[in-house]
């Protein structure tokens, strides 16, 4: 399948249209982009990591009851993904206080919460990406009732299949931002990436991060600690 006109370019990705109208390609890149794009960078060899791991992981996902959008990886950097409307929320799901949780709620970074959390903010870079709750998104019509539901249950369920399956590479699964699409169907599938741009990986035993907080954070081993997870999960 070959890339026809670019669609889209994102702070880490492109999408290009393909001859099937049912099927985009995605092409991911090194560039990286904090405080919703006033930190700009490059991380090399991160867009072939991102989408290797995503790949496969959405295939692990996938088999364990989650639709997604991946059809299939074109090489290291390339993918052909199902067409989807992108439902304008991030879906954040926590299990470990860190980052914006630490900041908004003052629970030190570090802190086991007693129950997951969910929260969503609203896909606007005009407006910053705002936190957004449940009757907002209805009563804007971001999404309905039922869609959020089905989003809730999937992101739900991707946390307990990550959580468990990262902890047998001596990784905890601390938070991690999910996209949901709409294929033209009305079918809610997991998008986008799940990657250590949109996560945050802690070692199980020594705490090091192996996420996006090492170049947010300008803690320096930006590109091994991506290539520690690549390692980790896929053995290379
Ligand atoms: P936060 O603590 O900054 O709200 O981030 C929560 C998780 O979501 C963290 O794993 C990083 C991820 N994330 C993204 O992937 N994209 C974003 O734009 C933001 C704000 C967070």
């Amino acid at each position: 399948m070959e890339k026809l006109e670019m669609l889209y370019e994102g702070k880490a990705k492109k999408v290009y249209a393909t001859a099937d109208p049912e099927k985009f390609i995605v092409s991911y890149k090194d560039d990286a982009t904090a405080l919703n794009g006033k930190k700009k960078g490059t991380i090399a060899g991160k867009g072939e990591i991102n989408n290797r791991m995503t790949n496969y992981l959405m295939q692990k996902l996938e088999d364990a009851g989650v639709p997604t959008h991946f059809v299939e990886e074109l090489n290291g950097r390339e993918t052909v993904v199902k067409k989807v409307t992108i439902v304008p929320l991030e879906v954040i799901v926590r299990n470990v206080a860190a980052g914006s949780f630490s900041k908004r709620y003052g629970v030190e970074e570090g802190t086991v919460l007693k129950a997951p959390s969910l929260e969503y903010s609203y896909k606007c870079d005009a407006l910053d990406d705002p936190l957004i709750n449940d009757y907002h998104i209805l009563a804007i019509g971001l999404a309905t009732r039922e869609e959020l539901d089905t989003i809730a249950k999937y992101a739900f369920a991707v946390n307990e299949y990550l959580k468990n399956f990262l902890k047998a590479y001596n990784v905890d699964l601390i938070d991690f931002k999910l996209e949901f699409g709409k294929t033209s169907d009305g079918t809610i599938v997991l998008a986008d990436e799940i990657s250590p741009d949109t996560c945050r990986f802690w070692d199980s035993i020594t705490h090091e991060k192996l996420d996006k907080d090492r170049f947010r954070r300008d803690m320096g081993g930006v590109e091994e600690a991506y290539q520690e997870m690549m390692k980790r999960i896929l053995g290379e």
